[in-house]
């Protein structure tokens, strides 16, 4: 276990070490079962999408188009009868992959040398401009052996241990030159886990580029020498001759620690630090909240005890006049004939609660489920099938959520509402993704994803989501509507002018940050993975993270709302909302950030495609933290002005 070189969190360590799983408990759960293969059986090679990766001269990313491995201008060698695409689930299409089957053979233990994979194939002049111009964005292919993905032998120079990072470049530069790969040797380790049980444990690509190389015919080949390299004219035809040779190599690792080397941790201090950094943060936050409950309620609570005689839960009734003082002291206490007066647009807010409401279940128990190791990355496409399966069945709690609120702020177009929620924000953001699939079909990307998979989804919410979400609705409309603790006066008060942090942009940029200061070393890690196709799978830590988030985010909102209350503002619904939801506009400038240290994005589509996608997550982030700021808000109040005497 990793987890042990830290010291300084002993206390906390063995609760840490029972929620984060370490990588190889957590993979042996559930889904995916070994396959024994014979010696001299067919292991079959996969092939998948190339997608771009960090240059290896200025460690940027340069492109964000990933391609099909069998788009023409690579010219890579199908099998006989054509590539059958690989049955995936919608997780994994969604989140890119494509793949297919290749004409590579690979006989289990049989090392062989110098095969040919194909008959030699020409490139022409502009093949060969497509081809370099990957080359030079570093674009990697990414295989799969048995589930395994093929990657390159790394070392991490603090531990000097071996890791594997997955892919393995299409090209290299030579003295600025790209040099295409057109040889490739492959390496996969072996377990024999018993008598003619061969397991595949690790995969490993060396890719060359041979100038000299030929094919003989009969499958056979030369490979030539990698001394000369091979480099595709631009200004001709040029001849590649594609090869490989496989050696299999037996190893120790045992099937179930099999992903061990691909899901390396580099340094799980700087995970420490940010959760113990939160931690501290969401104490300090959760007392403070704590103690001005504790001071609103003080008074009545000394009360309570001078009138021992008297049934606490009487005590919200006029026996006791108002000779205590209780209603003079702060602002708050001011505004009760106000404060539950309905804000404007509740349609609108009770349509973004409900959905926040149903982002927070779906994100919840994905990350839950991640966290019991249900969707580890040796199990492709689970997260975001189990994403997009919870998401369609908490419409029902979307639904609602929505009904119930809207009922409650005394909305009376239920029909309106009923039909809003299940459309409006998913309307948005699938209306934007389809734009974004656009940008990508018009670059023949393998990213887009493909018309049937977007009308499987279209159909999924209709025949499943929008049902549940009525049928959400229709018991939220059944239900009683929340009733105030205080009656609301008929003419609404004067709001005097308030100033400094309590005005919106001041109140959202300070409320906003603090949220995210709970998520943002999570969520670097997060872009890492999808920006650079690392697996994530420190889902212990992001469960922790997410926890924290939402506290802050609730404790920081009723902080605001109780000052904005006591500066006799008793608009707060939406200020709540938007101030928890500011947390997004962190995240999207945080990804722009991201955008200006990390990546090179050389052209339009993928700039567009960067900044679309980042829209659209806060986007649903800003939805789902100014939920949780209502809420919280929406309790606070409740509680305080339940607590108070009123006439
Ligand atoms: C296959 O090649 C590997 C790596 O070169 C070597 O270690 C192994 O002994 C070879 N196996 C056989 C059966 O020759």
């Amino acid at each position: 276990m990793r987890l042990k070189e830290l010291s300084p969190s002993a206390a906390l360590l063995p609760i840490l070490l029972a929620i984060a799983p370490s990588p190889s408990s957590a993979f042996y759960l559930p889904g995916v079962a070994p396959t024994s293969y014979s010696a001299g059986d067919k292991v079959p090679l996969d092939v998948n999408h190339l997608t771009p990766a960090l240059s290896t001269f200025d460690s940027q990313l340069h492109s964000l188009i990933a391609f099909d491995y069998y788009h023409e201008p690579f010219h890579f060698c199908r099998p006989e009868g054509g590539a059958k695409p690989l049955a995936e689930s919608l997780g994994s299409i969604l989140f890119g992959d494509r793949i297919m089957s290749s004409p590579f053979e690979l006989k289990m233990a049989e090392n062989e040398t110098c095969k040919a994979l194909c008959e030699v194939v020409k490139f022409d002049q502009r093949d060969a401009k497509f081809v370099n111009r990957r080359i030079q964005q570093n674009y990697n292919m990414n295989w799969l052996i048995d589930g395994l993905p093929a990657g390159q032998l790394n070392r991490d120079p603090h531990t000097n241990t071996e890791f594997y990072t997955t892919g393995f470049s299409l090209g290299s530069l030579e003295k600025e030159k790209p040099r295409l790969h057109n040889h490739y040797d492959i390496l996969v380790d072996y377990h024999i886990a018993g008598p003619n049980k061969y397991r595949v444990v690790g995969v490993l690509v060396q890719p060359s580029s041979r100038k000299d190389s030929k094919i003989l015919g009969n499958g056979k080949a030369d490979c030539g020498n990698a001394a000369e390299s091979l480099e595709l004219s631009e200004s001709g035809e040029t001849a590649v001759a594609w090869t490989y040779s496989v050696f299999w190599r037996e190893s120790p690792t045992a099937w179930a620690t099999r992903w061990d080397k691909y899901l390396h941790v580099f340094d799980p201090r700087i995970h420490w630090f940010s959760l113990i950094n939160s931690a501290v943060i969401v104490t300090f936050l959760v007392g403070l909240v704590g103690m001005i409950l504790l001071r609103a309620l003080r008074k009545d609570i000394a009360r309570y005890n001078r009138l021992d005689t008297v049934n606490l839960d009487d005590l919200s009734g006029t026996e006791v006049g108002v000779e205590d003082g209780v209603q003079e002291d702060s602002g708050w206490k001011l505004v009760h004939g106000d404060v539950f007066r309905p804000p404007k647009h509740i349609l609108l807010l009770s349509v973004f609660l409900g959905n926040g409401a149903q982002l927070l279940a779906m994100t919840g128990i994905t990350i839950a489920f991640a966290l019991l190791g249900f969707l580890s990355p040796s199990n492709r496409g689970s997260l975001g099938t189990v994403m997009i399966l919870l998401y369609t069945l908490f419409g029902f709690i979307g639904g609602y959520v929505s009904a119930r609120t809207y009922k409650s702020f005394g909305g009376e177009s239920w029909k309106k509402n009923i039909a809003l929620t299940p459309f409006l924000i998913p309307f948005v953001v699938f209306g934007m993704f389809f734009l974004l699939n656009l940008f990508l079909w018009g670059k023949h990307s393998s990213g887009a994803v493909p018309f049937t998979t977007m009308l499987v989804i279209v159909g999924i919410w209709f025949v499943i989501s929008v049902p549940l979400s009525f049928a959400g609705s229709w018991i939220g409309f059944k239900q009683p509507a929340i009733q105030p603790p205080v009656r609301t006066n008929q003419i609404p008060r004067q709001i005097p002018p308030s100033a400094g942090y309590i005005r919106p942009i001041p109140s959202m940029l300070l409320v906003g940050i603090l949220p995210f200061g709970a998520i943002f070393v999570e969520l670097y890690f997060i872009m890492n993975s999808i920006w650079f196709d690392k697996f994530y799978y420190m889902f212990g830590f992001l469960f922790l993270c997410y926890g924290l988030m939402v506290m802050t985010c609730g404790a920081v909102t009723v902080l605001m709302v109780y000052f904005l209350l006591c500066s006799e503002n008793y608009h707060w619904h939406w200020r709540a909302f938007f101030t928890a939801g500011a947390c997004a506009f962190y995240v999207f400038a945080n990804a722009m950030l991201y955008w200006v240290s990390n990546l090179k994005l050389g052209n339009f589509t993928s700039g567009m495609l960067y900044i679309g996608y980042s829209a659209l997550v806060s986007f649903l982030f800003f939805i789902l933290t100014g939920t949780i700021g209502f809420f919280s808000s929406w309790m606070f109040v409740h509680k305080i002005y339940s607590s108070i005497k009123v006439d």
